[in-house]
């Protein structure tokens, strides 16, 4: 996948699946801009890390719930690197809530953090592909969640069901600029999200006989994906979403 010459922003850049997007990115050629909203220190540890692999990448402070926010990690990319080429909406968190027990508080954070940031981030980042003149790629990181119901994670499941719908629809919208958007979903993934799953044994021996793959994915199996549809040779995809999930989606329910 040659990247080289793009200038990429991965937002939530700084940990489990988005540092390891940054680092494919960055080895395939990409400049990166590098958004983070805690632990500035495991930034400058990715920041030597892109530095060893002979690319350029910095950190930009932004917290993707906000709209100023997300215009400054467009314009910090401009400003470093002159263009932007390819926007990975990231960042994402959860509850672990249901209908009943969702405060308003938890629902606006997770529909902030999740859906409101891709939304924003795609329109301020299209406006600068646009000005630019030679397309550009989005790419929404969703989950299997974007279609799979999870009782227990409501507000979640709600998010990825509307960034759904917004790669579709801005799919459509965006594409005689020829900025392609894509969602990735991931099924489970070995990241600080699912940290107490992870700590439980027991709870990772269930998961792992549901998913017909027989274990989670690591990061880096999402981050090739996006290395892929960042790149020319999926230049014909968009308006769709492509699941990374080892099966999970349609497994069987062992009947
Ligand atoms: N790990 C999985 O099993 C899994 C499965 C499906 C989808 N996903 C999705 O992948 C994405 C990355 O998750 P992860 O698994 O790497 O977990 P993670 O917790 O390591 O990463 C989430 C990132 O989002 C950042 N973030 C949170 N709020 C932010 C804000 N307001 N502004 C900027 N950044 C913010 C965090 O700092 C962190 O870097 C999320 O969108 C998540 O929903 C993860």
């Amino acid at each position: 996948m040659d990247l080289k010459g793009k200038v990429a922003i991965v937002t939530g850049g700084n940990s489990g699946i988005g540092a390891a997007i940054v680092l494919e990115l960055a080895k395939q050629g990409a400049n990166i801009v590098i958004d983070f909203r805690s632990h500035p220190e495991s930034t400058d540890e990715l920041e030597k890390k892109i530095a060893a692999l002979g690319d350029q990448a910095i950190g930009v402070e932004a917290d993707v719930s906000k709209i100023q926010d997300l215009q400054l990690l467009v314009d910090s990319a401009v400003k470093k690197f002159g263009r932007i080429d390819i926007l990975v909406n990231n960042a994402g968190v959860e509850t672990r809530t249901s209908i009943l027990d969702t405060s308003e508080a938890q629902y606006q954070k997770v529909l902030d953090v999740n859906l409101k940031s891709a939304f924003f981030g795609t329109q301020i980042a299209a406006k600068q592909m646009i000005k630019q003149g030679n397309g550009g790629r989005i790419i929404n990181i969703t989950s299997v969640h974007e279609d799979w119901p999870m009782p227990g994670n409501i507000a979640y499941c709600l998010s990825k069901g509307g960034m759904r719908m917004l790669t579709r629809t801005a799919g459509l919208e965006l594409a005689k600029y020829k900025i392609l958007v894509v969602g990735v979903g991931p099924g489970a993934v070995a990241t600080p999200i699912n940290l107490s799953t992870m700590k439980d044994p027991k709870l990772m021996e269930k998961l792992d006989a549901a998913i017909p793959l027989g274990r989670m994915a690591k990061p880096e199996e999402i981050a090739s994906v996006v290395a892929f549809l960042s790149s020319d040779a999926a230049g014909y995809m968009t308006a769709t979403s492509v699941f990374v999930d080892g099966g999970l989606m349609h497994q069987s329910p062992g009947l």
